[in-house]
């Protein structure tokens, strides 16, 4: 049984381990054809029990510009668990062919599950509304861009803070850095849950609550985390209705930000931010999408074990 690495949520890694990665992918960024075969003749497998566009395309071709190969699916009615197959065979099985497993799963837990069972290193792409380690080292990156370090920063985030696991894994994960601040901004009925209040409490991290963004916007924050309504985990329809445009971000509001703010989303965008934002230079969130695929290249390579080629 393989007993190295995995990455199910940000706490795997240490603040060390996690400046190794954003450092790695910094020079890949540099020099990607150096690092164009260093996975040569090396498999990932990626399984997508729930929809994705970022998240997969961007961990195939992180492993394809590495130069190593992809399999898997991105619709489990195609593959044995429409048999009834579990996901403790399913991942015994496809450690067998691959040398490294991404899964999203609408299950909490399972990408954890599925570790004990492989034989290879097994990288959670989001399960369910609880955690989504590679988002957070994609927003990690975005932000050592535009903001040079993971410091003294406010941040506001702002969305579905109880279903948005994007929001779960940054927030924990930036409270591991030095004085972050953070403003939640949400409706009532979608604040950040208890438990990550409780893993961020005993670190001295100073939070508000508000459902007033513009309010936010005045108060200076340095990043605006946006992020949609997460429909899919919604009980009722009705309610989802009611609190899905509760935000929508627009050039009046960007107009109260500070002229540094950066404005971040993990996407898919649905109303939340007015397409009319998008040419504002603040808007780095299509850019966030490039950093997310360095970054997986950097990931892949470290629980591969392959060293930097510089
Ligand atoms: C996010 C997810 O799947 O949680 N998408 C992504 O991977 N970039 C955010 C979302 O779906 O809202």
């Amino acid at each position: 049984m393989y007993s190295g690495k995995h990455l199910i949520q940000p706490s795997d890694f240490t603040i060390e381990e996690i400046n190794d990665i954003l450092s790695l992918a910094k020079h890949i960024i540099q020099n990607p054809k150096a690092y164009a075969d260093v996975c040569k003749g090396m498999v990932l497998a990626s399984l997508f029990y729930e929809p994705s566009t970022r998240t997969k395309f961007s961990f195939d071709t992180a492993m394809l510009r590495l130069g190593g190969q992809v399999i898997g699916f991105s619709d489990p009615t195609t593959s044995s668990t429409a048999k009834g197959e579990t996901v403790a065979d399913s991942a015994k099985t496809v450690s067998k062919y691959a040398d490294i497993i991404v899964v999203r799963h609408p299950k909490e837990g399972t990408a954890k599950l599925m570790s004990k069972f492989a034989d290879c290193p097994v990288i959670n792409a989001g399960d369910g509304g609880h955690q989504h380690p590679t988002q957070t080292l994609t927003d990690l990156l975005t932000i050592v861009n535009y903001k040079k370090e993971i410091k003294n920063l406010k941040v506001g985030v702002c969305g579905d803070l109880k279903f948005g696991r994007t929001i779960h894994s940054l927030v924990t994960c930036l409270s591991r850095f030095e004085n972050i601040e953070f403003v939640f901004i949400s409706p009532e009925e979608l604040k950040m849950p208890g438990y990550v209040k409780e893993e961020i409490e005993p670190l001295g991290i100073k939070y508000t609550e508000t459902d007033n963004l513009e309010q936010a916007m005045k108060d200076g924050l340095d990043i605006l985390y946006m992020s949609r309504v997460q429909r899919e985990r919604f009980i009722s329809e009705e309610e989802y209705l009611r609190l899905k445009d509760f935000f929508i971000l627009t050039k009046e509001k960007m107009a109260l930000a500070k002229k540094d703010m950066i404005v971040m989303h993990p996407l898919p965008r649905v109303n939340e931010i007015a397409t009319e934002v998008d040419s504002d230079p603040r808007a780095v969130y299509f850019e966030q999408v490039r950093f997310g695929m360095y970054v997986r290249m950097a990931l892949i390579m470290t629980l591969l074990g392959i060293k930097d080629v510089q």
